[in-house]
């Protein structure tokens, strides 16, 4: 994509401040000056800052250091540890701090209302504040109080103390213009600029005209698709967004145990689903679940809102269950094909929750190595981009934890290989020097990544999840229609192999 071609044409221009500097932070304050507009990304994180000033993005996200070099050498864009200066040089200002989950399961606000304080005790002039963190509806009225609340206190700290502090003087002190919007963000991980050049959909929730205009002038250099809502709409649209694709992964994983049960292909079930274009063949991947920064507790936190407003969320609830029950259906499949888990060396091929990121936050594969080492296996693992964060996790220990520089060492000596994350660099893995590592050639594929007629070919045991049969020995045992009446395994995954 040519990015220098997407400048926008409005004659308006606005400097845009981008508070928080992650994962959403930084894609999106690159984008926006990608994009022509002037924009300071302030982040509390000096470190963080440094690293961003040298050019380097904090996270591995493709595409983004190649993106902020251009960004800084443009004098578009420029990083800093103020947040104050950042506010007051702005017009527009992107909250983009992390909301976490608290042990409730509700979203922490903590941050989106310390940011709202610094806020209001700093507008000097209008400034529309634009929700772009996931948040849960009703939040921006919440935002909205803060600001007013924080910048009539700073009107009257100004006059009462003869403006001291940092009190802005004279009028600027008791203005309290600006207005709140929501523009959530959808962008993947691994894929954020794509996601922020080319969004399926921009959605502006917005109840002043004012603010309508601005936010569509800022993305006019982009031409897609925009829903324009009332702002708590916008919040909505986001949680649902979310919900809905966590629902349709659990729903293909429900189908996934039910194909192992009958002697049914997933991948078949999906792509016979997915050519409807009423439902799309998208997040219709059968595997070991969703995890990451987003899903668990954008999902768990929709339900939080519904059930405090009295709305039965029990599909809500279900789909987090299917999710969580997809790590022990795993591990019966572990065990259906290696039988006794305790001393087994098990090589372990992808820790990230999924391809093309560093990030391993909920990722289902921690809860995985975690079972796998309380049972007493010894792992050998690979990751392209996730191992450092892993080595903190799990510190190497000798003969247990082993970190290793390729997959085919990871196979080294091992008695069962387990895919956990679908990294593209495994796709072409040399299949006949990977077993020839292994002291006996089970592959465990925990993401349906693998032709399984390939695999087989190269002289592996295969199991998939929901591709025919519950294990290696089950499947090579399996005769459709025989498992009818058989007693499901404890996760109802997979073949009771005394059935
Ligand atoms: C998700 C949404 O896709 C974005 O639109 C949203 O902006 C973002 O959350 C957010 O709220 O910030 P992300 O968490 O980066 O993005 O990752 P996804 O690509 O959605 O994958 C989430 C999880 O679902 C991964 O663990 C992935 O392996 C799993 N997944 C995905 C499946 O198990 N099956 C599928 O078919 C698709």
């Amino acid at each position: 994509m040519e990015i220098s071609n997407l400048n926008h044409s409005g004659s308006r221009s606005y400097k845009i401040a981008v508070l928080g500097l992650g994962h959403v932070g930084l894609p999106t304050a690159v984008g926006f000056s990608s994009l022509g507009w002037d924009v300071i990304g302030a982040d509390e994180d000096s470190s963080k800052v440094d690293l961003i000033k040298a050019g380097k993005a904090p996270f591995f996200e493709p595409g983004l250091d190649d993106l902020l070099h251009r960004s800084l050498a443009s004098g578009r864009f420029q990083a800093t540890s103020g947040v104050t200066r950042a506010i007051r040089a702005a017009t527009v200002v992107f909250i983009c701090v992390g909301t976490p989950q608290r042990e409730d399961g509700a979203a922490d606000l903590s941050q989106i209302e310390a940011i709202s304080r610094t806020i209001g005790r700093n507008l000097n002039g209008y400034k529309l504040v634009v929700e772009k963190s996931t948040v849960p509806a009703i939040t921006a009225l919440w935002i909205q109080r803060t600001i007013e609340r924080y910048s009539s206190l700073k009107a009257s700290e100004a006059r009462g103390n003869g403006n001291g502090g940092d009190a802005p003087a004279g009028p600027e002190a008791v203005e309290a213009d600006f207005d709140v919007a929501s523009n959530p963000e959808f962008l993947q991980e691994g894929q954020a600029l794509e996601n922020f050049f080319r969004p399926c959909r921009i959605v502006i929730g917005a109840d002043s005209e004012r603010a309508r205009t601005i936010l569509r002038d800022l993305y006019s250099g982009l031409q897609r698709p925009m829903v324009v809502a009332d702002v708590t709409t916008a919040e909505l649209i986001k949680h649902a967004a979310n919900a809905f694709l966590s629902t349709k992964i659990s729903f293909i994983n429900m189908v996934a145990d039910i194909c192992d049960a009958v002697g049914a292909d997933v991948t078949r079930v999906a792509e016979g689903l997915g050519l409807d274009p009423r439902i799309s063949p998208g997040f219709l991947q059968a595997g070991i679940g969703f995890g990451g920064y987003c899903f668990p507790k954008d999902l768990r936190a929709l339900a939080h809102l519904a059930e405090q407003h009295g709305v039965d969320c029990s599909l809500l609830r279900a789909v987090e269950r299917i999710n969580t029950q997809r790590v022990g259906a795993f591990l019966d499949k572990v065990r259906n094909s290696v039988w006794v888990i305790s001393g087994k060396t098990l090589g372990v091929l992808g820790l990230a929750f999924k391809p093309n990121t560093d990030d391993i936050r909920e990722a289902p594969s921690l809860r995985i190595l975690e079972a796998l080492l309380k049972e007493g296996a010894n792992l050998r693992l690979h990751d392209p981009w996730t191992m450092p964060a892993a080595r903190t996790l799990y510190p190497p220990e000798a003969g247990r934890i082993t970190y290793c520089e390729s997959p085919y060492e990871a196979a080294r000596g091992a008695e069962a290989l387990l895919l956990l994350t679908e990294w593209n660099e495994y796709k072409n893995l040399d299949l006949g020097r990977l077993r020839d590592q292994m002291q006996v050639p089970v592959l465990i594929d925990g993401r349906n990544f693998f032709a399984p007629e390939q695999v087989r070919e190269a002289g592996f045991s295969y199991a998939g999840l929901g591709r025919r049969g519950g294990g290696p020995y089950a499947q090579e045992m399996a005769v459709p229609g025989q498992f009818r009446s058989a007693t499901p395994s404890r996760s109802g995954m997979g073949v009771d192999l005394n059935a």
